[in-house]
């Protein structure tokens, strides 16, 4: 049997819970097939920070890099408490991994499932990718701020891009983009973000030169949260900086139905170190331990892991499985009866069994 060393960081908030489901999921889909799955589960987040104090130690890293993939809930407490203010639970720990094992492509589809429904009156087909660069722009802490606390303070957060980190992400869209329907969009603010925005245009150019067949065009930011509500059908890949793909992607999320459907691959594309899958959601501490949370968006993070890992088939059986669900959510009785967070992920693991 082939096996697979699966490091879960099931985090704070709703993560234990909607990673019980789709670790429910995964087994259902593997169950008597010849991979196995040989889980390791790790302890972090908010809830350990308060225990010992610890973010990501260097052993916890060397032993998550380890492992062949890796499956992640949500880390991170409720917005603004005091007592996480110095941990910084986002920085230490998500961006710390996504930024060690080089995840440079944080890969997030959006999709509008049959049946689903969602806040735009007549959406039409939406089926899109957004391409998110994941390690540099905004978010890699190269800033400061001096006079802390007077009248003249001053703060600063400086956007890295490199000609390296920009091109190795568009070349992935280019490729992911011949492969589905050759539509390209570049979003930016080159109006306003000169240095930046110019050599992400230039990269476009240059490498879009080797893929004849993909048809490009390039939207402001702001002009493509409009066309996001007004016409997502639109899109086909997009691609764009670390903030920018934050932002436009929680907007892809509500588009399509809600945030607890948009599923996410933190890629790294070369195999040098182990991807990481995780809802695009939080935490959410407004809805932990009420059985509220949607957990088809760690299920769906299931598929992308299952289809990076090359399991091809066991990635399209969950992946209908999902569908099969949304649609019969919906489609059966007006308003669909509401389930439960283990409802909804034995339902689709149920599916599976078949
Ligand atoms: P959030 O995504 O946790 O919540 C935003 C809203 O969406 C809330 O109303 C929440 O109830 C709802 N929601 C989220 N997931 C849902 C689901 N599966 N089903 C139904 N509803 C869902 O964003 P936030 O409130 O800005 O952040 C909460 C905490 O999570 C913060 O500490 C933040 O830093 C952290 N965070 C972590 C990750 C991550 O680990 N990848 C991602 C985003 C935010
Ligand atoms: C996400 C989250 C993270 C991000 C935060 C928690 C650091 O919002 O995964 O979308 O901004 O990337
Ligand atoms: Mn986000």
């Amino acid at each position: 049997a082939r096996v697979v060393k699966l490091a879960v960081i099931p985090g704070d908030g709703i993560g234990p819970e909607v990673i019980a489901e789709a670790e429910k999921v995964l087994d259902a889909a593997t169950a008597g097939s010849d991979v196995v799955f040989d889980k390791t589960r790790f302890s972090l987040g908010a809830a350990r920070y308060l225990e010992t104090g610890d973010t990501l130690t260097d052993e916890d890293l060397d032993a998550i890099k380890a492992h062949d993939a890796i499956l992640l809930g949500a880390v991170g407490g409720v917005p603004g408490d005091p007592r996480l203010r110095d941990a910084n639970i986002e920085r230490g720990l998500l961006l710390r991994l996504r930024f060690e094992l080089d995840h440079y492509v944080n890969l997030r589809p959006s999709k509008l499932y049959r049946g689903q429904p969602g806040p735009l009156a007549d959406p039409g087909e939406v089926d899109f990718v957004v391409v998110r660069e994941g390690t540099e722009g905004p978010y890699v802490g190269n800033g400061g701020s001096i006079r802390r606390g007077t009248p003249h303070e001053v703060a600063n957060e400086t956007s890295v891009n490199t000609a390296y980190g920009v091109e190795r992400v568009v070349r992935y869209a280019f490729e992911l983009a011949q492969r589905r329907r050759g539509r390209l969009t570049l979003v930016h603010k080159t109006n306003v973000l000169v240095n930046a925005g110019s050599l992400w245009q230039r990269v476009v150019h240059e490498v879009g030169i080797g893929y004849p067949e993909v048809a490009v065009d390039y939207l402001h930011v702001d002009a493509a949260t409009i066309f996001l509500v007004t016409n997502p059908g639109r899109f086909d890949v997009i691609v764009t900086d670390n903030l920018f793909g934050d932002i436009l992607t929680d907007l892809a999320g509500a588009v399509t139905g809600g945030i607890g459907l948009a599923a996410s691959g933190n890629i790294n594309p070369d195999g040098a170190f182990p991807s990481m899958f995780e809802p695009v959601h939080g935490s959410a501490p407004d809805i932990a331990g009420t059985q509220k949370a949607d957990p088809t968006a760690a299920i769906g993070s299931i598929a992308l892991l299952l289809d990076h890992l090359g399991l091809r088939e066991e990635a399209d059986r969950v992946t209908r499985a999902i569908e099969e669900d949304i649609d019969e959510r919906h489609g059966s009785s007006h308003p669909a009866p509401a389930r439960s967070t283990t409802e909804i992920g034995d339902a689709i693991a149920v599916r599976l069994q078949a």
